[in-house]
């Protein structure tokens, strides 16, 4: 599996998805994709006002996504990260003349194929900076995870489409592999030939081994102390968005207070929502704007990753700010559907 090719591969995923909500995007909307994918992106009370309710499944369900969304990001975390070691541990001091396949050919036993004039310490970096990417992306869905389950109270009669829900479980198996496809083929490697080693010689004779007492713990986590200000910069903004979201969401959360009232549709206030009808979504598209910067902005995947977010997300906003001002007489004027003073 070649590494150019995963990016290659969800790069025009991302684009197929951006390209038939960008073209129903059209403002004139007799675009004849704007029907079909304002019924995918309809979900609970932009849904609920739609004559056609066929193919739609239980809102709650949103909760899968973040389930697949945590076990998959840990388990990309975990094997990107103990690669991250080995590779680590394995180039020595001044060693940023050899090629990183060479490298990287030992670690996965010899099967990764990559022809690349990449430096060691290079990818080295890269793939540090992956670590770095999932340990946000990690963040993010265990705190949607949480929220699905105690902070949101999905009404019962809330539904979304078929599509939408399998756009969702795809979203989160796409996302965090996005994030570390610089490195992913051979971090697979690496793992499917730890696995057959293991099972082959027993743990005693693997080629990263000992026990734990002789684990150096500060190769673990010394490489992301190296990372340079624009990772940091870009968990800042990540984090900045993150707070923000956690508070709409307990501002959306707290609209019901009662199992009676689960129904019940009223305006939100507070927070962002002084300035736009889905301040959520706004905060969502921050987070991923702060993962683009922590990604460095030199990889396309991660571009279209975020341009799917902001296109997705926009869409549905423009849907949600429709239905809030049909719905309520007194709706704030001057709220924007998602970006505050401008749309
Ligand atoms: N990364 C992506 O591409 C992507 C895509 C989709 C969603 N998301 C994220 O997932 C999060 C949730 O999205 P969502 O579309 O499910 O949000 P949502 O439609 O606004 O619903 C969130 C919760 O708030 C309730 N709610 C919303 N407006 C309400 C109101 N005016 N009065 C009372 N209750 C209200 C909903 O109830 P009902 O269930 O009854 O409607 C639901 O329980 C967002 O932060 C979003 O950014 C991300």
């Amino acid at each position: 599996m070649e590494i150019i090719k995963v990016n290659e591969l969800l790069s025009a995923a991302w684009l197929a998805a951006i390209l038939p909500i960008l073209v129903a995007s059209i403002p004139w909307r007799f675009s004849f994709l704007y029907g079909p994918i304002l019924s995918v992106a309809k979900r609970g009370k932009t849904l609920r006002s739609s004559n056609s309710q066929k193919f739609t499944i239980p809102q709650r369900f949103f909760l899968h996504f973040y389930v697949v969304g945590v076990v998959w990001t840990t388990f990309l975390l975990a094997m990107t990260w103990f690669y991250g070691y080995a590779y680590h541990k394995m180039v020595p001091v001044g060693s940023d003349s050899l090629h990183f396949s060479t490298v990287a050919n030992h670690l996965t036993g010899g099967s990764h194929m990559h022809k690349s004039q990449t430096s060691v310490g290079e990818h080295g970096y890269r793939v540090w900076r992956s670590v770095f990417l999932l340990m946000l992306m990690e963040i993010q869905v265990l705190r949607r995870l949480y929220e699905s389950i105690y902070v949101f109270n999905y009404s019962p009669s809330a539904r979304m489409h078929i599509c939408g829900y399998l756009t969702g479980v795809v979203f989160y198996t796409a996302a965090p592999l996005s994030l570390c496809s610089v490195c992913a083929p051979e971090v697979f490697n690496f793992a499917i030939h730890h696995v057959a080693e293991f099972i082959d010689k027993g743990w005693d004779k693997m080629l990263i081994r000992g026990p734990i007492s002789e684990i150096d713990w500060l190769i673990y986590v010394q490489p992301l102390t190296a990372l340079e200000w624009l990772q940091w910069i870009g968990a800042a903004i990540f984090i900045w968005g993150w707070i923000h979201q956690r508070r709409c969401h307990a501002i959306l959360g707290s609209l019901r207070k009662q199992k009676e009232q689960s129904d019940k549709y009223v305006i939100p206030y507070g927070d962002w929502f002084r300035f736009v009808s889905s301040p959520h979504y706004l905060a969502e598209i921050v987070i991923y704007g702060g993962l683009v910067f922590a990604s460095g902005g030199s990889d396309l995947t991660i571009w279209l990753l975020f341009g799917f977010v902001v296109a997705n997300l926009t869409f549905a906003a423009a849907e949600t700010h429709k239905w809030y001002i049909e719905k309520f007489t007194k709706y704030p004027t001057e709220r924007c559907a998602i970006i505050p003073f401008v749309y």
